[in-house]
């Protein structure tokens, strides 16, 4: 085999991203070429929008419009996708890799619904694919479960993966602001989209933890297997509340398995506040294992902007340019299918928080009281907040001992349906 001289780099998608990571490939090329062994040259660079061609600032010789001119240039190597979504851009990648070029991407959304296919059709054609960035931003986390972590049987993840609605609730807590209004100033602030609806229901949560919980537990788990709430429910008497009794309150996408079951799940919870990861304020991210072996590991730090994605995907073109140069295939990776069992949401066994609004008057705690232990629910405190004189109404906070959610789901029903009582506030699940 005849020694490479240079590898080639094509970029689709010229957004915040692209544009990051074209910097830092030309920014940084003598730097690359040194670990590889070889220039790695970004020969092309697409994006459907002609204006990219200045805003990103790329030579404008290496633009195009037309994806099939990097796709079907066989000069290229690794082709970069930072489009997004899964239409265009799973298209793009399976032509790419059909040609057999390697792909790497920071698409949660294709890897989260096609992983398994895109590995497959990877495979067959004897090239990699590689998507550090689908998780985490800069942080290193799909590299440990491939690598690091692979002697551990990982029995939960607990991860704050969405920087948008941490910042969100941060302010919430810190401010004692309403949803609405910190969304708003999110949004003029640059860190929330200008159509939220994926953070702040937790839809890209879920992608990511589908990605995590794959590869963690050996088994596809898919985005539609993973019980989702967003956090526009929250108040901010929920934060102020949740603070009185010595918790934060976080959007965390968690994954535990359990006797062979797995349960996925993204919703707001409560977090004890001396948890490591109550105190991930901001836009940051944190993700914690727990392998039998290591105990609990946590990786923190930001999950997203164009330089830490730009760091997660320049090491992942990195690594298959060193690959290339040495003549070395790419590592067989596990093609994961259905083989454990998920647990459905009603099996959840877990802690709540109950926030209602009851008349104030004499016997409505113990009308309360007894929907619950009818339903074997256990209450671990009762504290009675506000009450508005004029309506006769008062607002109490209950936390129960573990309780299986079917039978709170039910307790809820119940309650509701009591004269005396006028709302359920909130119902949030503690993560001791
Ligand atoms: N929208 C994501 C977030 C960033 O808010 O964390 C990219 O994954």
């Amino acid at each position: 085999m005849s020694e490479r001289k240079k590898i080639n780099i094509g970029l689709m998608g010229l957004g915040v991203i692209g544009s990051g990571v074209a910097r830092v490939l030309i920014g940084k090329a003598d730097a690359i070429a040194q670990q590889v062994g070889c220039p790695v040259i970004l020969k092309r660079a697409v994006d459907c929008d002609i204006s990219k061609k200045k805003s990103s600032q790329i030579p404008a010789r290496i633009f195009t419009a037309d994806p099939y001119q990097l796709l079907h240039d066989p000069e290229i190597d690794i082709v970069i996708e930072v489009i997004g979504g899964d239409t265009d851009a799973l298209e793009y990648m399976k032509e790419a890799l059909s040609r057999g070029k390697h792909v790497v991407t920071a698409n949660k959304e294709a890897i989260s619904k096609h992983g398994p296919e895109l590995l497959s059709l990877a495979a067959d054609h004897k090239v990699g694919i590689r998507h550090e960035a689908s998780v985490g931003g800069g942080i290193p986390i799909i590299s440990p479960f491939k690598q690091d972590l692979l002697a551990n049987k990982v029995s939960a993840i607990r991860a704050i993966i969405n920087g948008t609605t941490n910042y969100i609730v941060t302010r919430m807590a810190t401010e004692n602001a309403d949803f609405a209004t910190v969304l708003k100033q999110a949004q003029e602030l640059g860190y929330a989209e200008a159509n939220p609806a994926n953070d702040i229901e937790g839809v890209d949560a879920v992608y990511k933890l589908a990605i995590l919980a794959t590869l963690a537990f050996r088994t596809a788990i898919y985005p539609e297997d993973i019980y989702r709430e967003g956090i526009s429910r929250l108040g901010s008497r929920d934060f102020r509340y949740a603070k009185e009794l010595g918790y934060a309150i976080k959007l965390l996408a968690i994954a535990k398995e359990e006797n062979h079951y797995v349960q996925v799940r993204v919703h707001p919870a409560l977090i004890p506040e001396d948890q490591l990861l109550a105190k991930v304020d901001g836009v940051f991210n944190a993700i914690e294992v727990e392998g039998d072996l290591t105990g609990k590991v946590i990786f923190y730090g930001r999950g997203a902007g164009p330089q830490p994605t730009s760091s997660a995907i320049v090491a992942d073109v990195i690594q298959i340019a060193q690959n290339i140069k040495l003549g070395l295939p790419p590592k067989p990776q596990p093609q994961p299918s259905r083989i454990k069992n998920l647990t459905t949401t009603s099996q959840i066994v877990t802690r709540y928080y109950m926030r209602l609004t009851i008349a104030d008057r004499p016997n409505v705690l113990a009308q309360i009281a007894k929907v619950l232990g009818d339903n074997l629910i256990s209450i671990a405190s009762a504290i009675q907040k506000e009450a508005d004189e004029s309506a006769q109404t008062a607002e109490i906070v209950l936390m129960t001992h573990l309780a299986q959610e079917s039978a709170v789901q039910q307790a809820i029903r119940e309650i509701e349906a009591l004269p005396v009582v006028k709302e359920i506030g909130n119902l949030i699940r503690v993560e001791d």
